[in-house]
This record gives structure tokens, sequence and C-alpha cells, in this order.
């Protein structure tokens, strides 16, 4: 599915900065994003690459945090918004689903009570009984069986998949522009991570969702994006269309994370994954922060950090690759 139009959501030089006894973590440093109605988009790296601060810094959830940069939702600027914008675009026009929907619900409250709480928040308006309906009928769009049974169980009576499906439709039930999944389906086994990839689909193709979908796994990505962003050390190194990227990775560190996908063709018992580790934050190396861990670095990788320039349909921050490809502009 191809979105076209105006961005909903745009990110533009987006950076977090957290005061540390190390020092300054520089977790976010020049996130530039748009996201538009109807289309999906992954956020991929690996643990500590700075997808969920992005997010959370997009809402406008950090606190001890230092956020500049823009993100604006439609005409709205939402870096050093009042608490009141936020919170009537949070949750209402912009919404977010986390990986552990055990610690986003409340464990004494019934899921019927939590979800009328979610929408009484936002629509006051609405008299208990509707309020009842509408969480069944949410309940029932995200394929819960037995919904009318179910709004009355505590989140400790569901199963993690069935959490998971509450949770997403509690995100959805102020019908917001905007849905940000972080990590969605990590905690769930394979059979139900597809369930739920295949549900935030239909409601993003039924609502015309804006969806942003974070992960670590790019195995993930691959029926599910419209097109990907990849984070390494807090930054996009590599954006372009879904087909685009599995066909030909641009970036020396989205070809080792392909690397690491399980393959049809290849021995289940070797499982390889990327040499080193991502670097800290608060302790950055000089230049193309994957240079100690690329098997293209040269020299001068080590002084400069490149910016991202569009190779065909891909935006790519790797020196090496851009000086053996037809660079387009700098973006
Ligand atoms: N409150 C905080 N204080 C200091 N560092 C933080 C804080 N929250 C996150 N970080 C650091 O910011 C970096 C990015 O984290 P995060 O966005 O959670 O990564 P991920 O890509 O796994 O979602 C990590 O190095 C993390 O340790
Ligand atoms: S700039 Fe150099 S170190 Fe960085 S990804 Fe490209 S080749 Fe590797
Ligand atoms: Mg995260």
């Amino acid at each position: 599915m191809t979105a076209t139009g105006e961005p909903i959501l745009r990110l533009r030089d987006l950076r977090v900065t957290f005061q540390t006894p190390a020092g300054p973590a520089r977790a976010v440093r020049g996130v530039d994003l748009d996201v538009r109605a109807g289309e999906s988009v992954a956020v991929v790296g690996e643990s500590g690459s700075g997808k969920s601060v992005s997010m959370l810094a997009t809402l406008g959830l950090l606190h001890n945090a230092e956020v500049s940069g823009s993100v604006k939702w439609g005409d709205t600027e939402l870096v050093g918004a009042s608490t009141d914008t936020l919170r009537s675009v949070r949750g209402r026009r912009i919404a977010m689903v986390f990986q552990d929907p055990m610690t986003s619900l409340n464990p004494v409250l019934t899921i019927g009570k939590q979800m009328s709480l979610v929408m009484k928040a936002h629509q006051p308006n609405l008299g208990k009984k509707e309020l009842r309906t509408k969480a069944v009928d949410l309940l029932n769009r995200l394929a819960i069986p037995q919904a009318d049974r179910r709004i009355d169980a505590y989140p400790h009576e569901l199963s993690g998949g069935m959490r998971q499906r509450v949770m997403i439709a509690m995100a959805i039930s102020n019908d917001p522009e905007v849905l940000i999944a972080d990590e969605p389906t990590t905690a769930l086994d394979v059979t139900v991570q597809a369930q739920i990839m295949e549900l935030l689909l239909k409601l993003r193709n039924e609502h015309n969702l804006a969806l942003v979908l974070i992960t670590h796994d790019l195995g993930v990505v691959a029926g599910s994006a419209d097109r990907v962003a990849v984070m390494y050390a807090g930054r996009i190194v590599e954006r372009a269309p879904v087909l685009g990227l599995f066909a030909s990775p641009g970036h020396p560190y989205t070809s080792a994370l392909l690397d690491c996908l399980p393959r049809l063709d290849r021995r289940h018992d070797v499982v390889s994954s990327i040499g080193g580790t991502p670097p800290n934050p608060a302790d950055l190396p000089e230049g193309c922060p994957f240079a100690p861990r690329c098997p293209k670095a040269i020299d001068a990788c080590r002084s400069d950090e490149p910016n991202l320039v569009r190779i065909g349909t891909s935006d790519v921050a790797c020196s090496v690759v851009a000086a053996g490809a037809a660079v387009g502009e700098p973006v």
C-alpha cells in the first residue's frame, strides 16, 4: 500500500539527551521521519538504538530529558507543547501500544472498566451503557472471543495475546489518526505475533490509520510495513520502501540485520548475529558509529559521520556506499 498526501506526523531533527553519571547520553541524534495516513512505517534497529526514546519524545512522555527539534502532528508542534495540548493529542490523536501489556494494564480493574476510563478521558459525554457497548464492539473487532464476557475479566485472567489485543482495543478506542506500536508482538509466540500483526494492518486499512511499528526484528517488517527506517546509535541510517530494503539493502548495518534473519536455505542451528555491540550513547566513537562493527569500514569512516543521501529509492547514511553509487542530492 502506498499512501500519498501530506504527512500526518512529521519528525524533524529530533534529538534527545539524558544527563547520566557517565555524562550526556545522546540517545536520539537528529531523526527525520514522515508518516502518512493509511501507511505503515517500521522503525527497526537493535536494542538501544533509540527507537522507543524517539517515540516517547514524540508524545512528550520523557521527563528529565533534553528534547529538541520538531514533531508536528498536522500543524501542531508537539516539542515544547503545553501539558494541555499534549494531553489532548496523546491517546486521542496519537495512541501508543507498548510491548508488555501486563505493565500497562491495571491489575485491579476489569478490562471493561479500564476501557471505559480511557474512552471517558476524551469522550466525556458517553454514558455507562454506551461505553460498555463500544468496549464490547472494540473487543469484537480485535477478534476477542466472547467479548461480552471477557469485558468483565481482570488482566491476569487473559493470555498474553489476549492482553495485547485489549491494549490495542484501548489504543484505538478514541479513533486516533496515528498508532505507534512499540514492539507490540515481542513478548508473544510466533503464531500469536502473526495474528496481532494481521489485526494491526486490518485496523490500519479500515481506519486509514498511520501506523508506526517499532521493532528490533526485521523479520516482522517484511509483511507489515510500507516503508522502513533503520536506526543505529540514535540516528536513522537508512530509509527505504520495504521491498527495496529487502531486495537491495543500502547500509552495511541493514545488510548485517538481514543476514541475521533465519532463512529457509540456511541450517536452523546456525544463528548468525552481528559481531560486537552498539555503542554507548554516553560514549559515542568519532566518525561513523557503526565503524567498529562494519565490514566495509575504511580509515575515513573513523573521522566523519555520514549524513543520509539519496541512492535510488533509498536514503542511506554511509560514505563508502555513497562513493560507489550514483548519488542524488543530500536529504
Ligand atoms: N531515562 C534514561 N536515562 C538515560 N539513558 C536512557 C534513558 N532511557 C533510555 N536511555 C538510553 O537511550 C538509548 C536508547 O534507548 P531506547 O530508545 O529505549 O532503545 P530501543 O531502540 O531499544 O527502543 C539506550 O542506550 C538507553 O539506555
Ligand atoms: S560509513 Fe564506513 S563504517 Fe559507516 S557504515 Fe559506511 S562503510 Fe561502514
Ligand atoms: Mg524499545
